[in-house]
This record gives C-alpha cells, sequence and structure tokens, in this order.
C-alpha cells in the first residue's frame, strides 16, 4: 500500500516536472509569432532578466499629447514573454491626455500614484461610457479590446502606473489611425462623417498626407 502511494507520487512529480516549463524569457534575436517570442536558453537566462528598471524614470511628455508611455511589455522586457501580462509606466504632464484608442491584445488596469486622472472607456455593444475622475490610490480596469482615454484633469503632473494581460497588449490610437496616414481625404470624409477641411486639419496636426 505504502510502496504503490510511492509509485503513484512519483509518477506524479515526474510528470509534472517534465511538463511545467517556469519560463520564457523571449529570444528578441527570433521571430515574433502568434505565440510571442521563442525562448532563450535557460542556460543562458540570469537574475537580470528578470528586472527591470526603466520604470522609475518619467518619460518625456514634450509633445502633442503631453504625455508619455513607457511600457514593459515583451519587446522592452522579455522576461514576461509568455506569461499573460506587461506594465507600463504613464506620466500626463499638465493638460496632457493619451487620446482615445485601445490595446487589441489585453485587458488593462490603471492604478493612480500622483495627481488626478480622468479616466473611461466605452462599451462595444451600446457605445455606453463608463469615466470618472480617478485619484491617487485608484485603481480602473479597462476591457480588453475598447476605446479608451485618460486626460490629466488637475493642474499638476500625473503619474500612474497600467498592468496588461498580455505581454503584448497592442496599442492603436483612435485620431492617429484615423487622420495619421495616407487613405485620400475624400475617403476620410466618406468614412468619418467630417468635412474636407476638418479632415485637412487633422492630417495635418496627426502627421497624415492626401
Ligand atoms: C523631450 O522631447 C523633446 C521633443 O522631442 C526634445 O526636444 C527634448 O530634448 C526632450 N527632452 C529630454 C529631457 O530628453
Amino acid at each position: 500500500m505504502i510502496l504503490s502511494l510511492f509509485f503513484i507520487f512519483s509518477l506524479i512529480f515526474a510528470s509534472s516536472s517534465a511538463a511545467v516549463q517556469d519560463f520564457c524569457v523571449g529570444d528578441l534575436a527570433l521571430p515574433y509569432g502568434p505565440a510571442g517570442y521563442s525562448c532563450k536558453s535557460p542556460s543562458k537566462v540570469t537574475v537580470d532578466d528578470f528586472v527591470f528598471s526603466g520604470l522609475g524614470k518619467a518619460g518625456n511628455t514634450s509633445n502633442l499629447i503631453k504625455a508619455a508611455v513607457t511600457p514593459a511589455f515583451a519587446p522592452q522586457f522579455p522576461a514576461v514573454n509568455g506569461l499573460g501580462l506587461s506594465i507600463a509606466r504613464l506620466d500626463l504632464a499638465v493638460e496632457g491626455v493619451v487620446p482615445m484608442h485601445s490595446h487589441p491584445g489585453g485587458s488593462e488596469l490603471l492604478i493612480v500614484v500622483q495627481g488626478c486622472i480622468c479616466a473611461g472607456f466605452i462599451s462595444s455593444s451600446d457605445n455606453k461610457v463608463y469615466y470618472k475622475t480617478l485619484y491617487s490610490g485608484d485603481t480602473m480596469v479597462f476591457p480588453q479590446g475598447l476605446l479608451h482615454f485618460q486626460i490629466n484633469s488637475g493642474n499638476t503632473a500625473a503619474l500612474a502606473f497600467v498592468t496588461f494581460s498580455s505581454p503584448s497588449p497592442g496599442l492603436q490610437i483612435t485620431a492617429f489611425a484615423l487622420f495619421g496616414n495616407n487613405l485620400p481625404t475624400e475617403l476620410v470624409e466618406r468614412t468619418t462623417f467630417l468635412d474636407e477641411a476638418e479632415v485637412k486639419k487633422l492630417k495635418a496636426v496627426l502627421g497624415g498626407t492626401g
């Protein structure tokens, strides 16, 4: 009886140690596929692979949106490859905004560390808007793929950290997607209901042509 229990346990341990892969630090030299990066050889992995020090410093907010997102996604922090998560730092100067955007690959959790941020998202089922002003310590969730935004609604710089349920959540900023490209103005007018002057103005501001 004891002997057979012993055999069962040794079988369980043997099979689980064979099946479980503890980590898959991405090898950025190899191509990126639907399942992420291929694994760096475990013999070459050190503790430093699991530490990312890039989020301690404010990003440069001297830009059109007065905001900076500093990502620690798989390309910057290959240790998150295969683990289903990642993180980024969000700096919003006074009047800063992360314009309406979506992450096709993952849901987002935001925690405000400093300042106050008006944040919200829009449901895809009925275009209902969920938005609120968040203060230091507040956390808000943005479900995967939905359009959302963050605006600095205070008169000091705001700082937040955002985590994602994907090592590569992706990012598409709606205004850049619509106007920062070379789709002819006439087609942009037809597909957005905006007039020519407005489309040309937005193309100029957002780097589009045509
Ligand atoms: C921030 O970005 C602006 C615009 O690209 C640049 O002129 C400036 O030198 C940058 N500041 C720092 C501290 O890197």
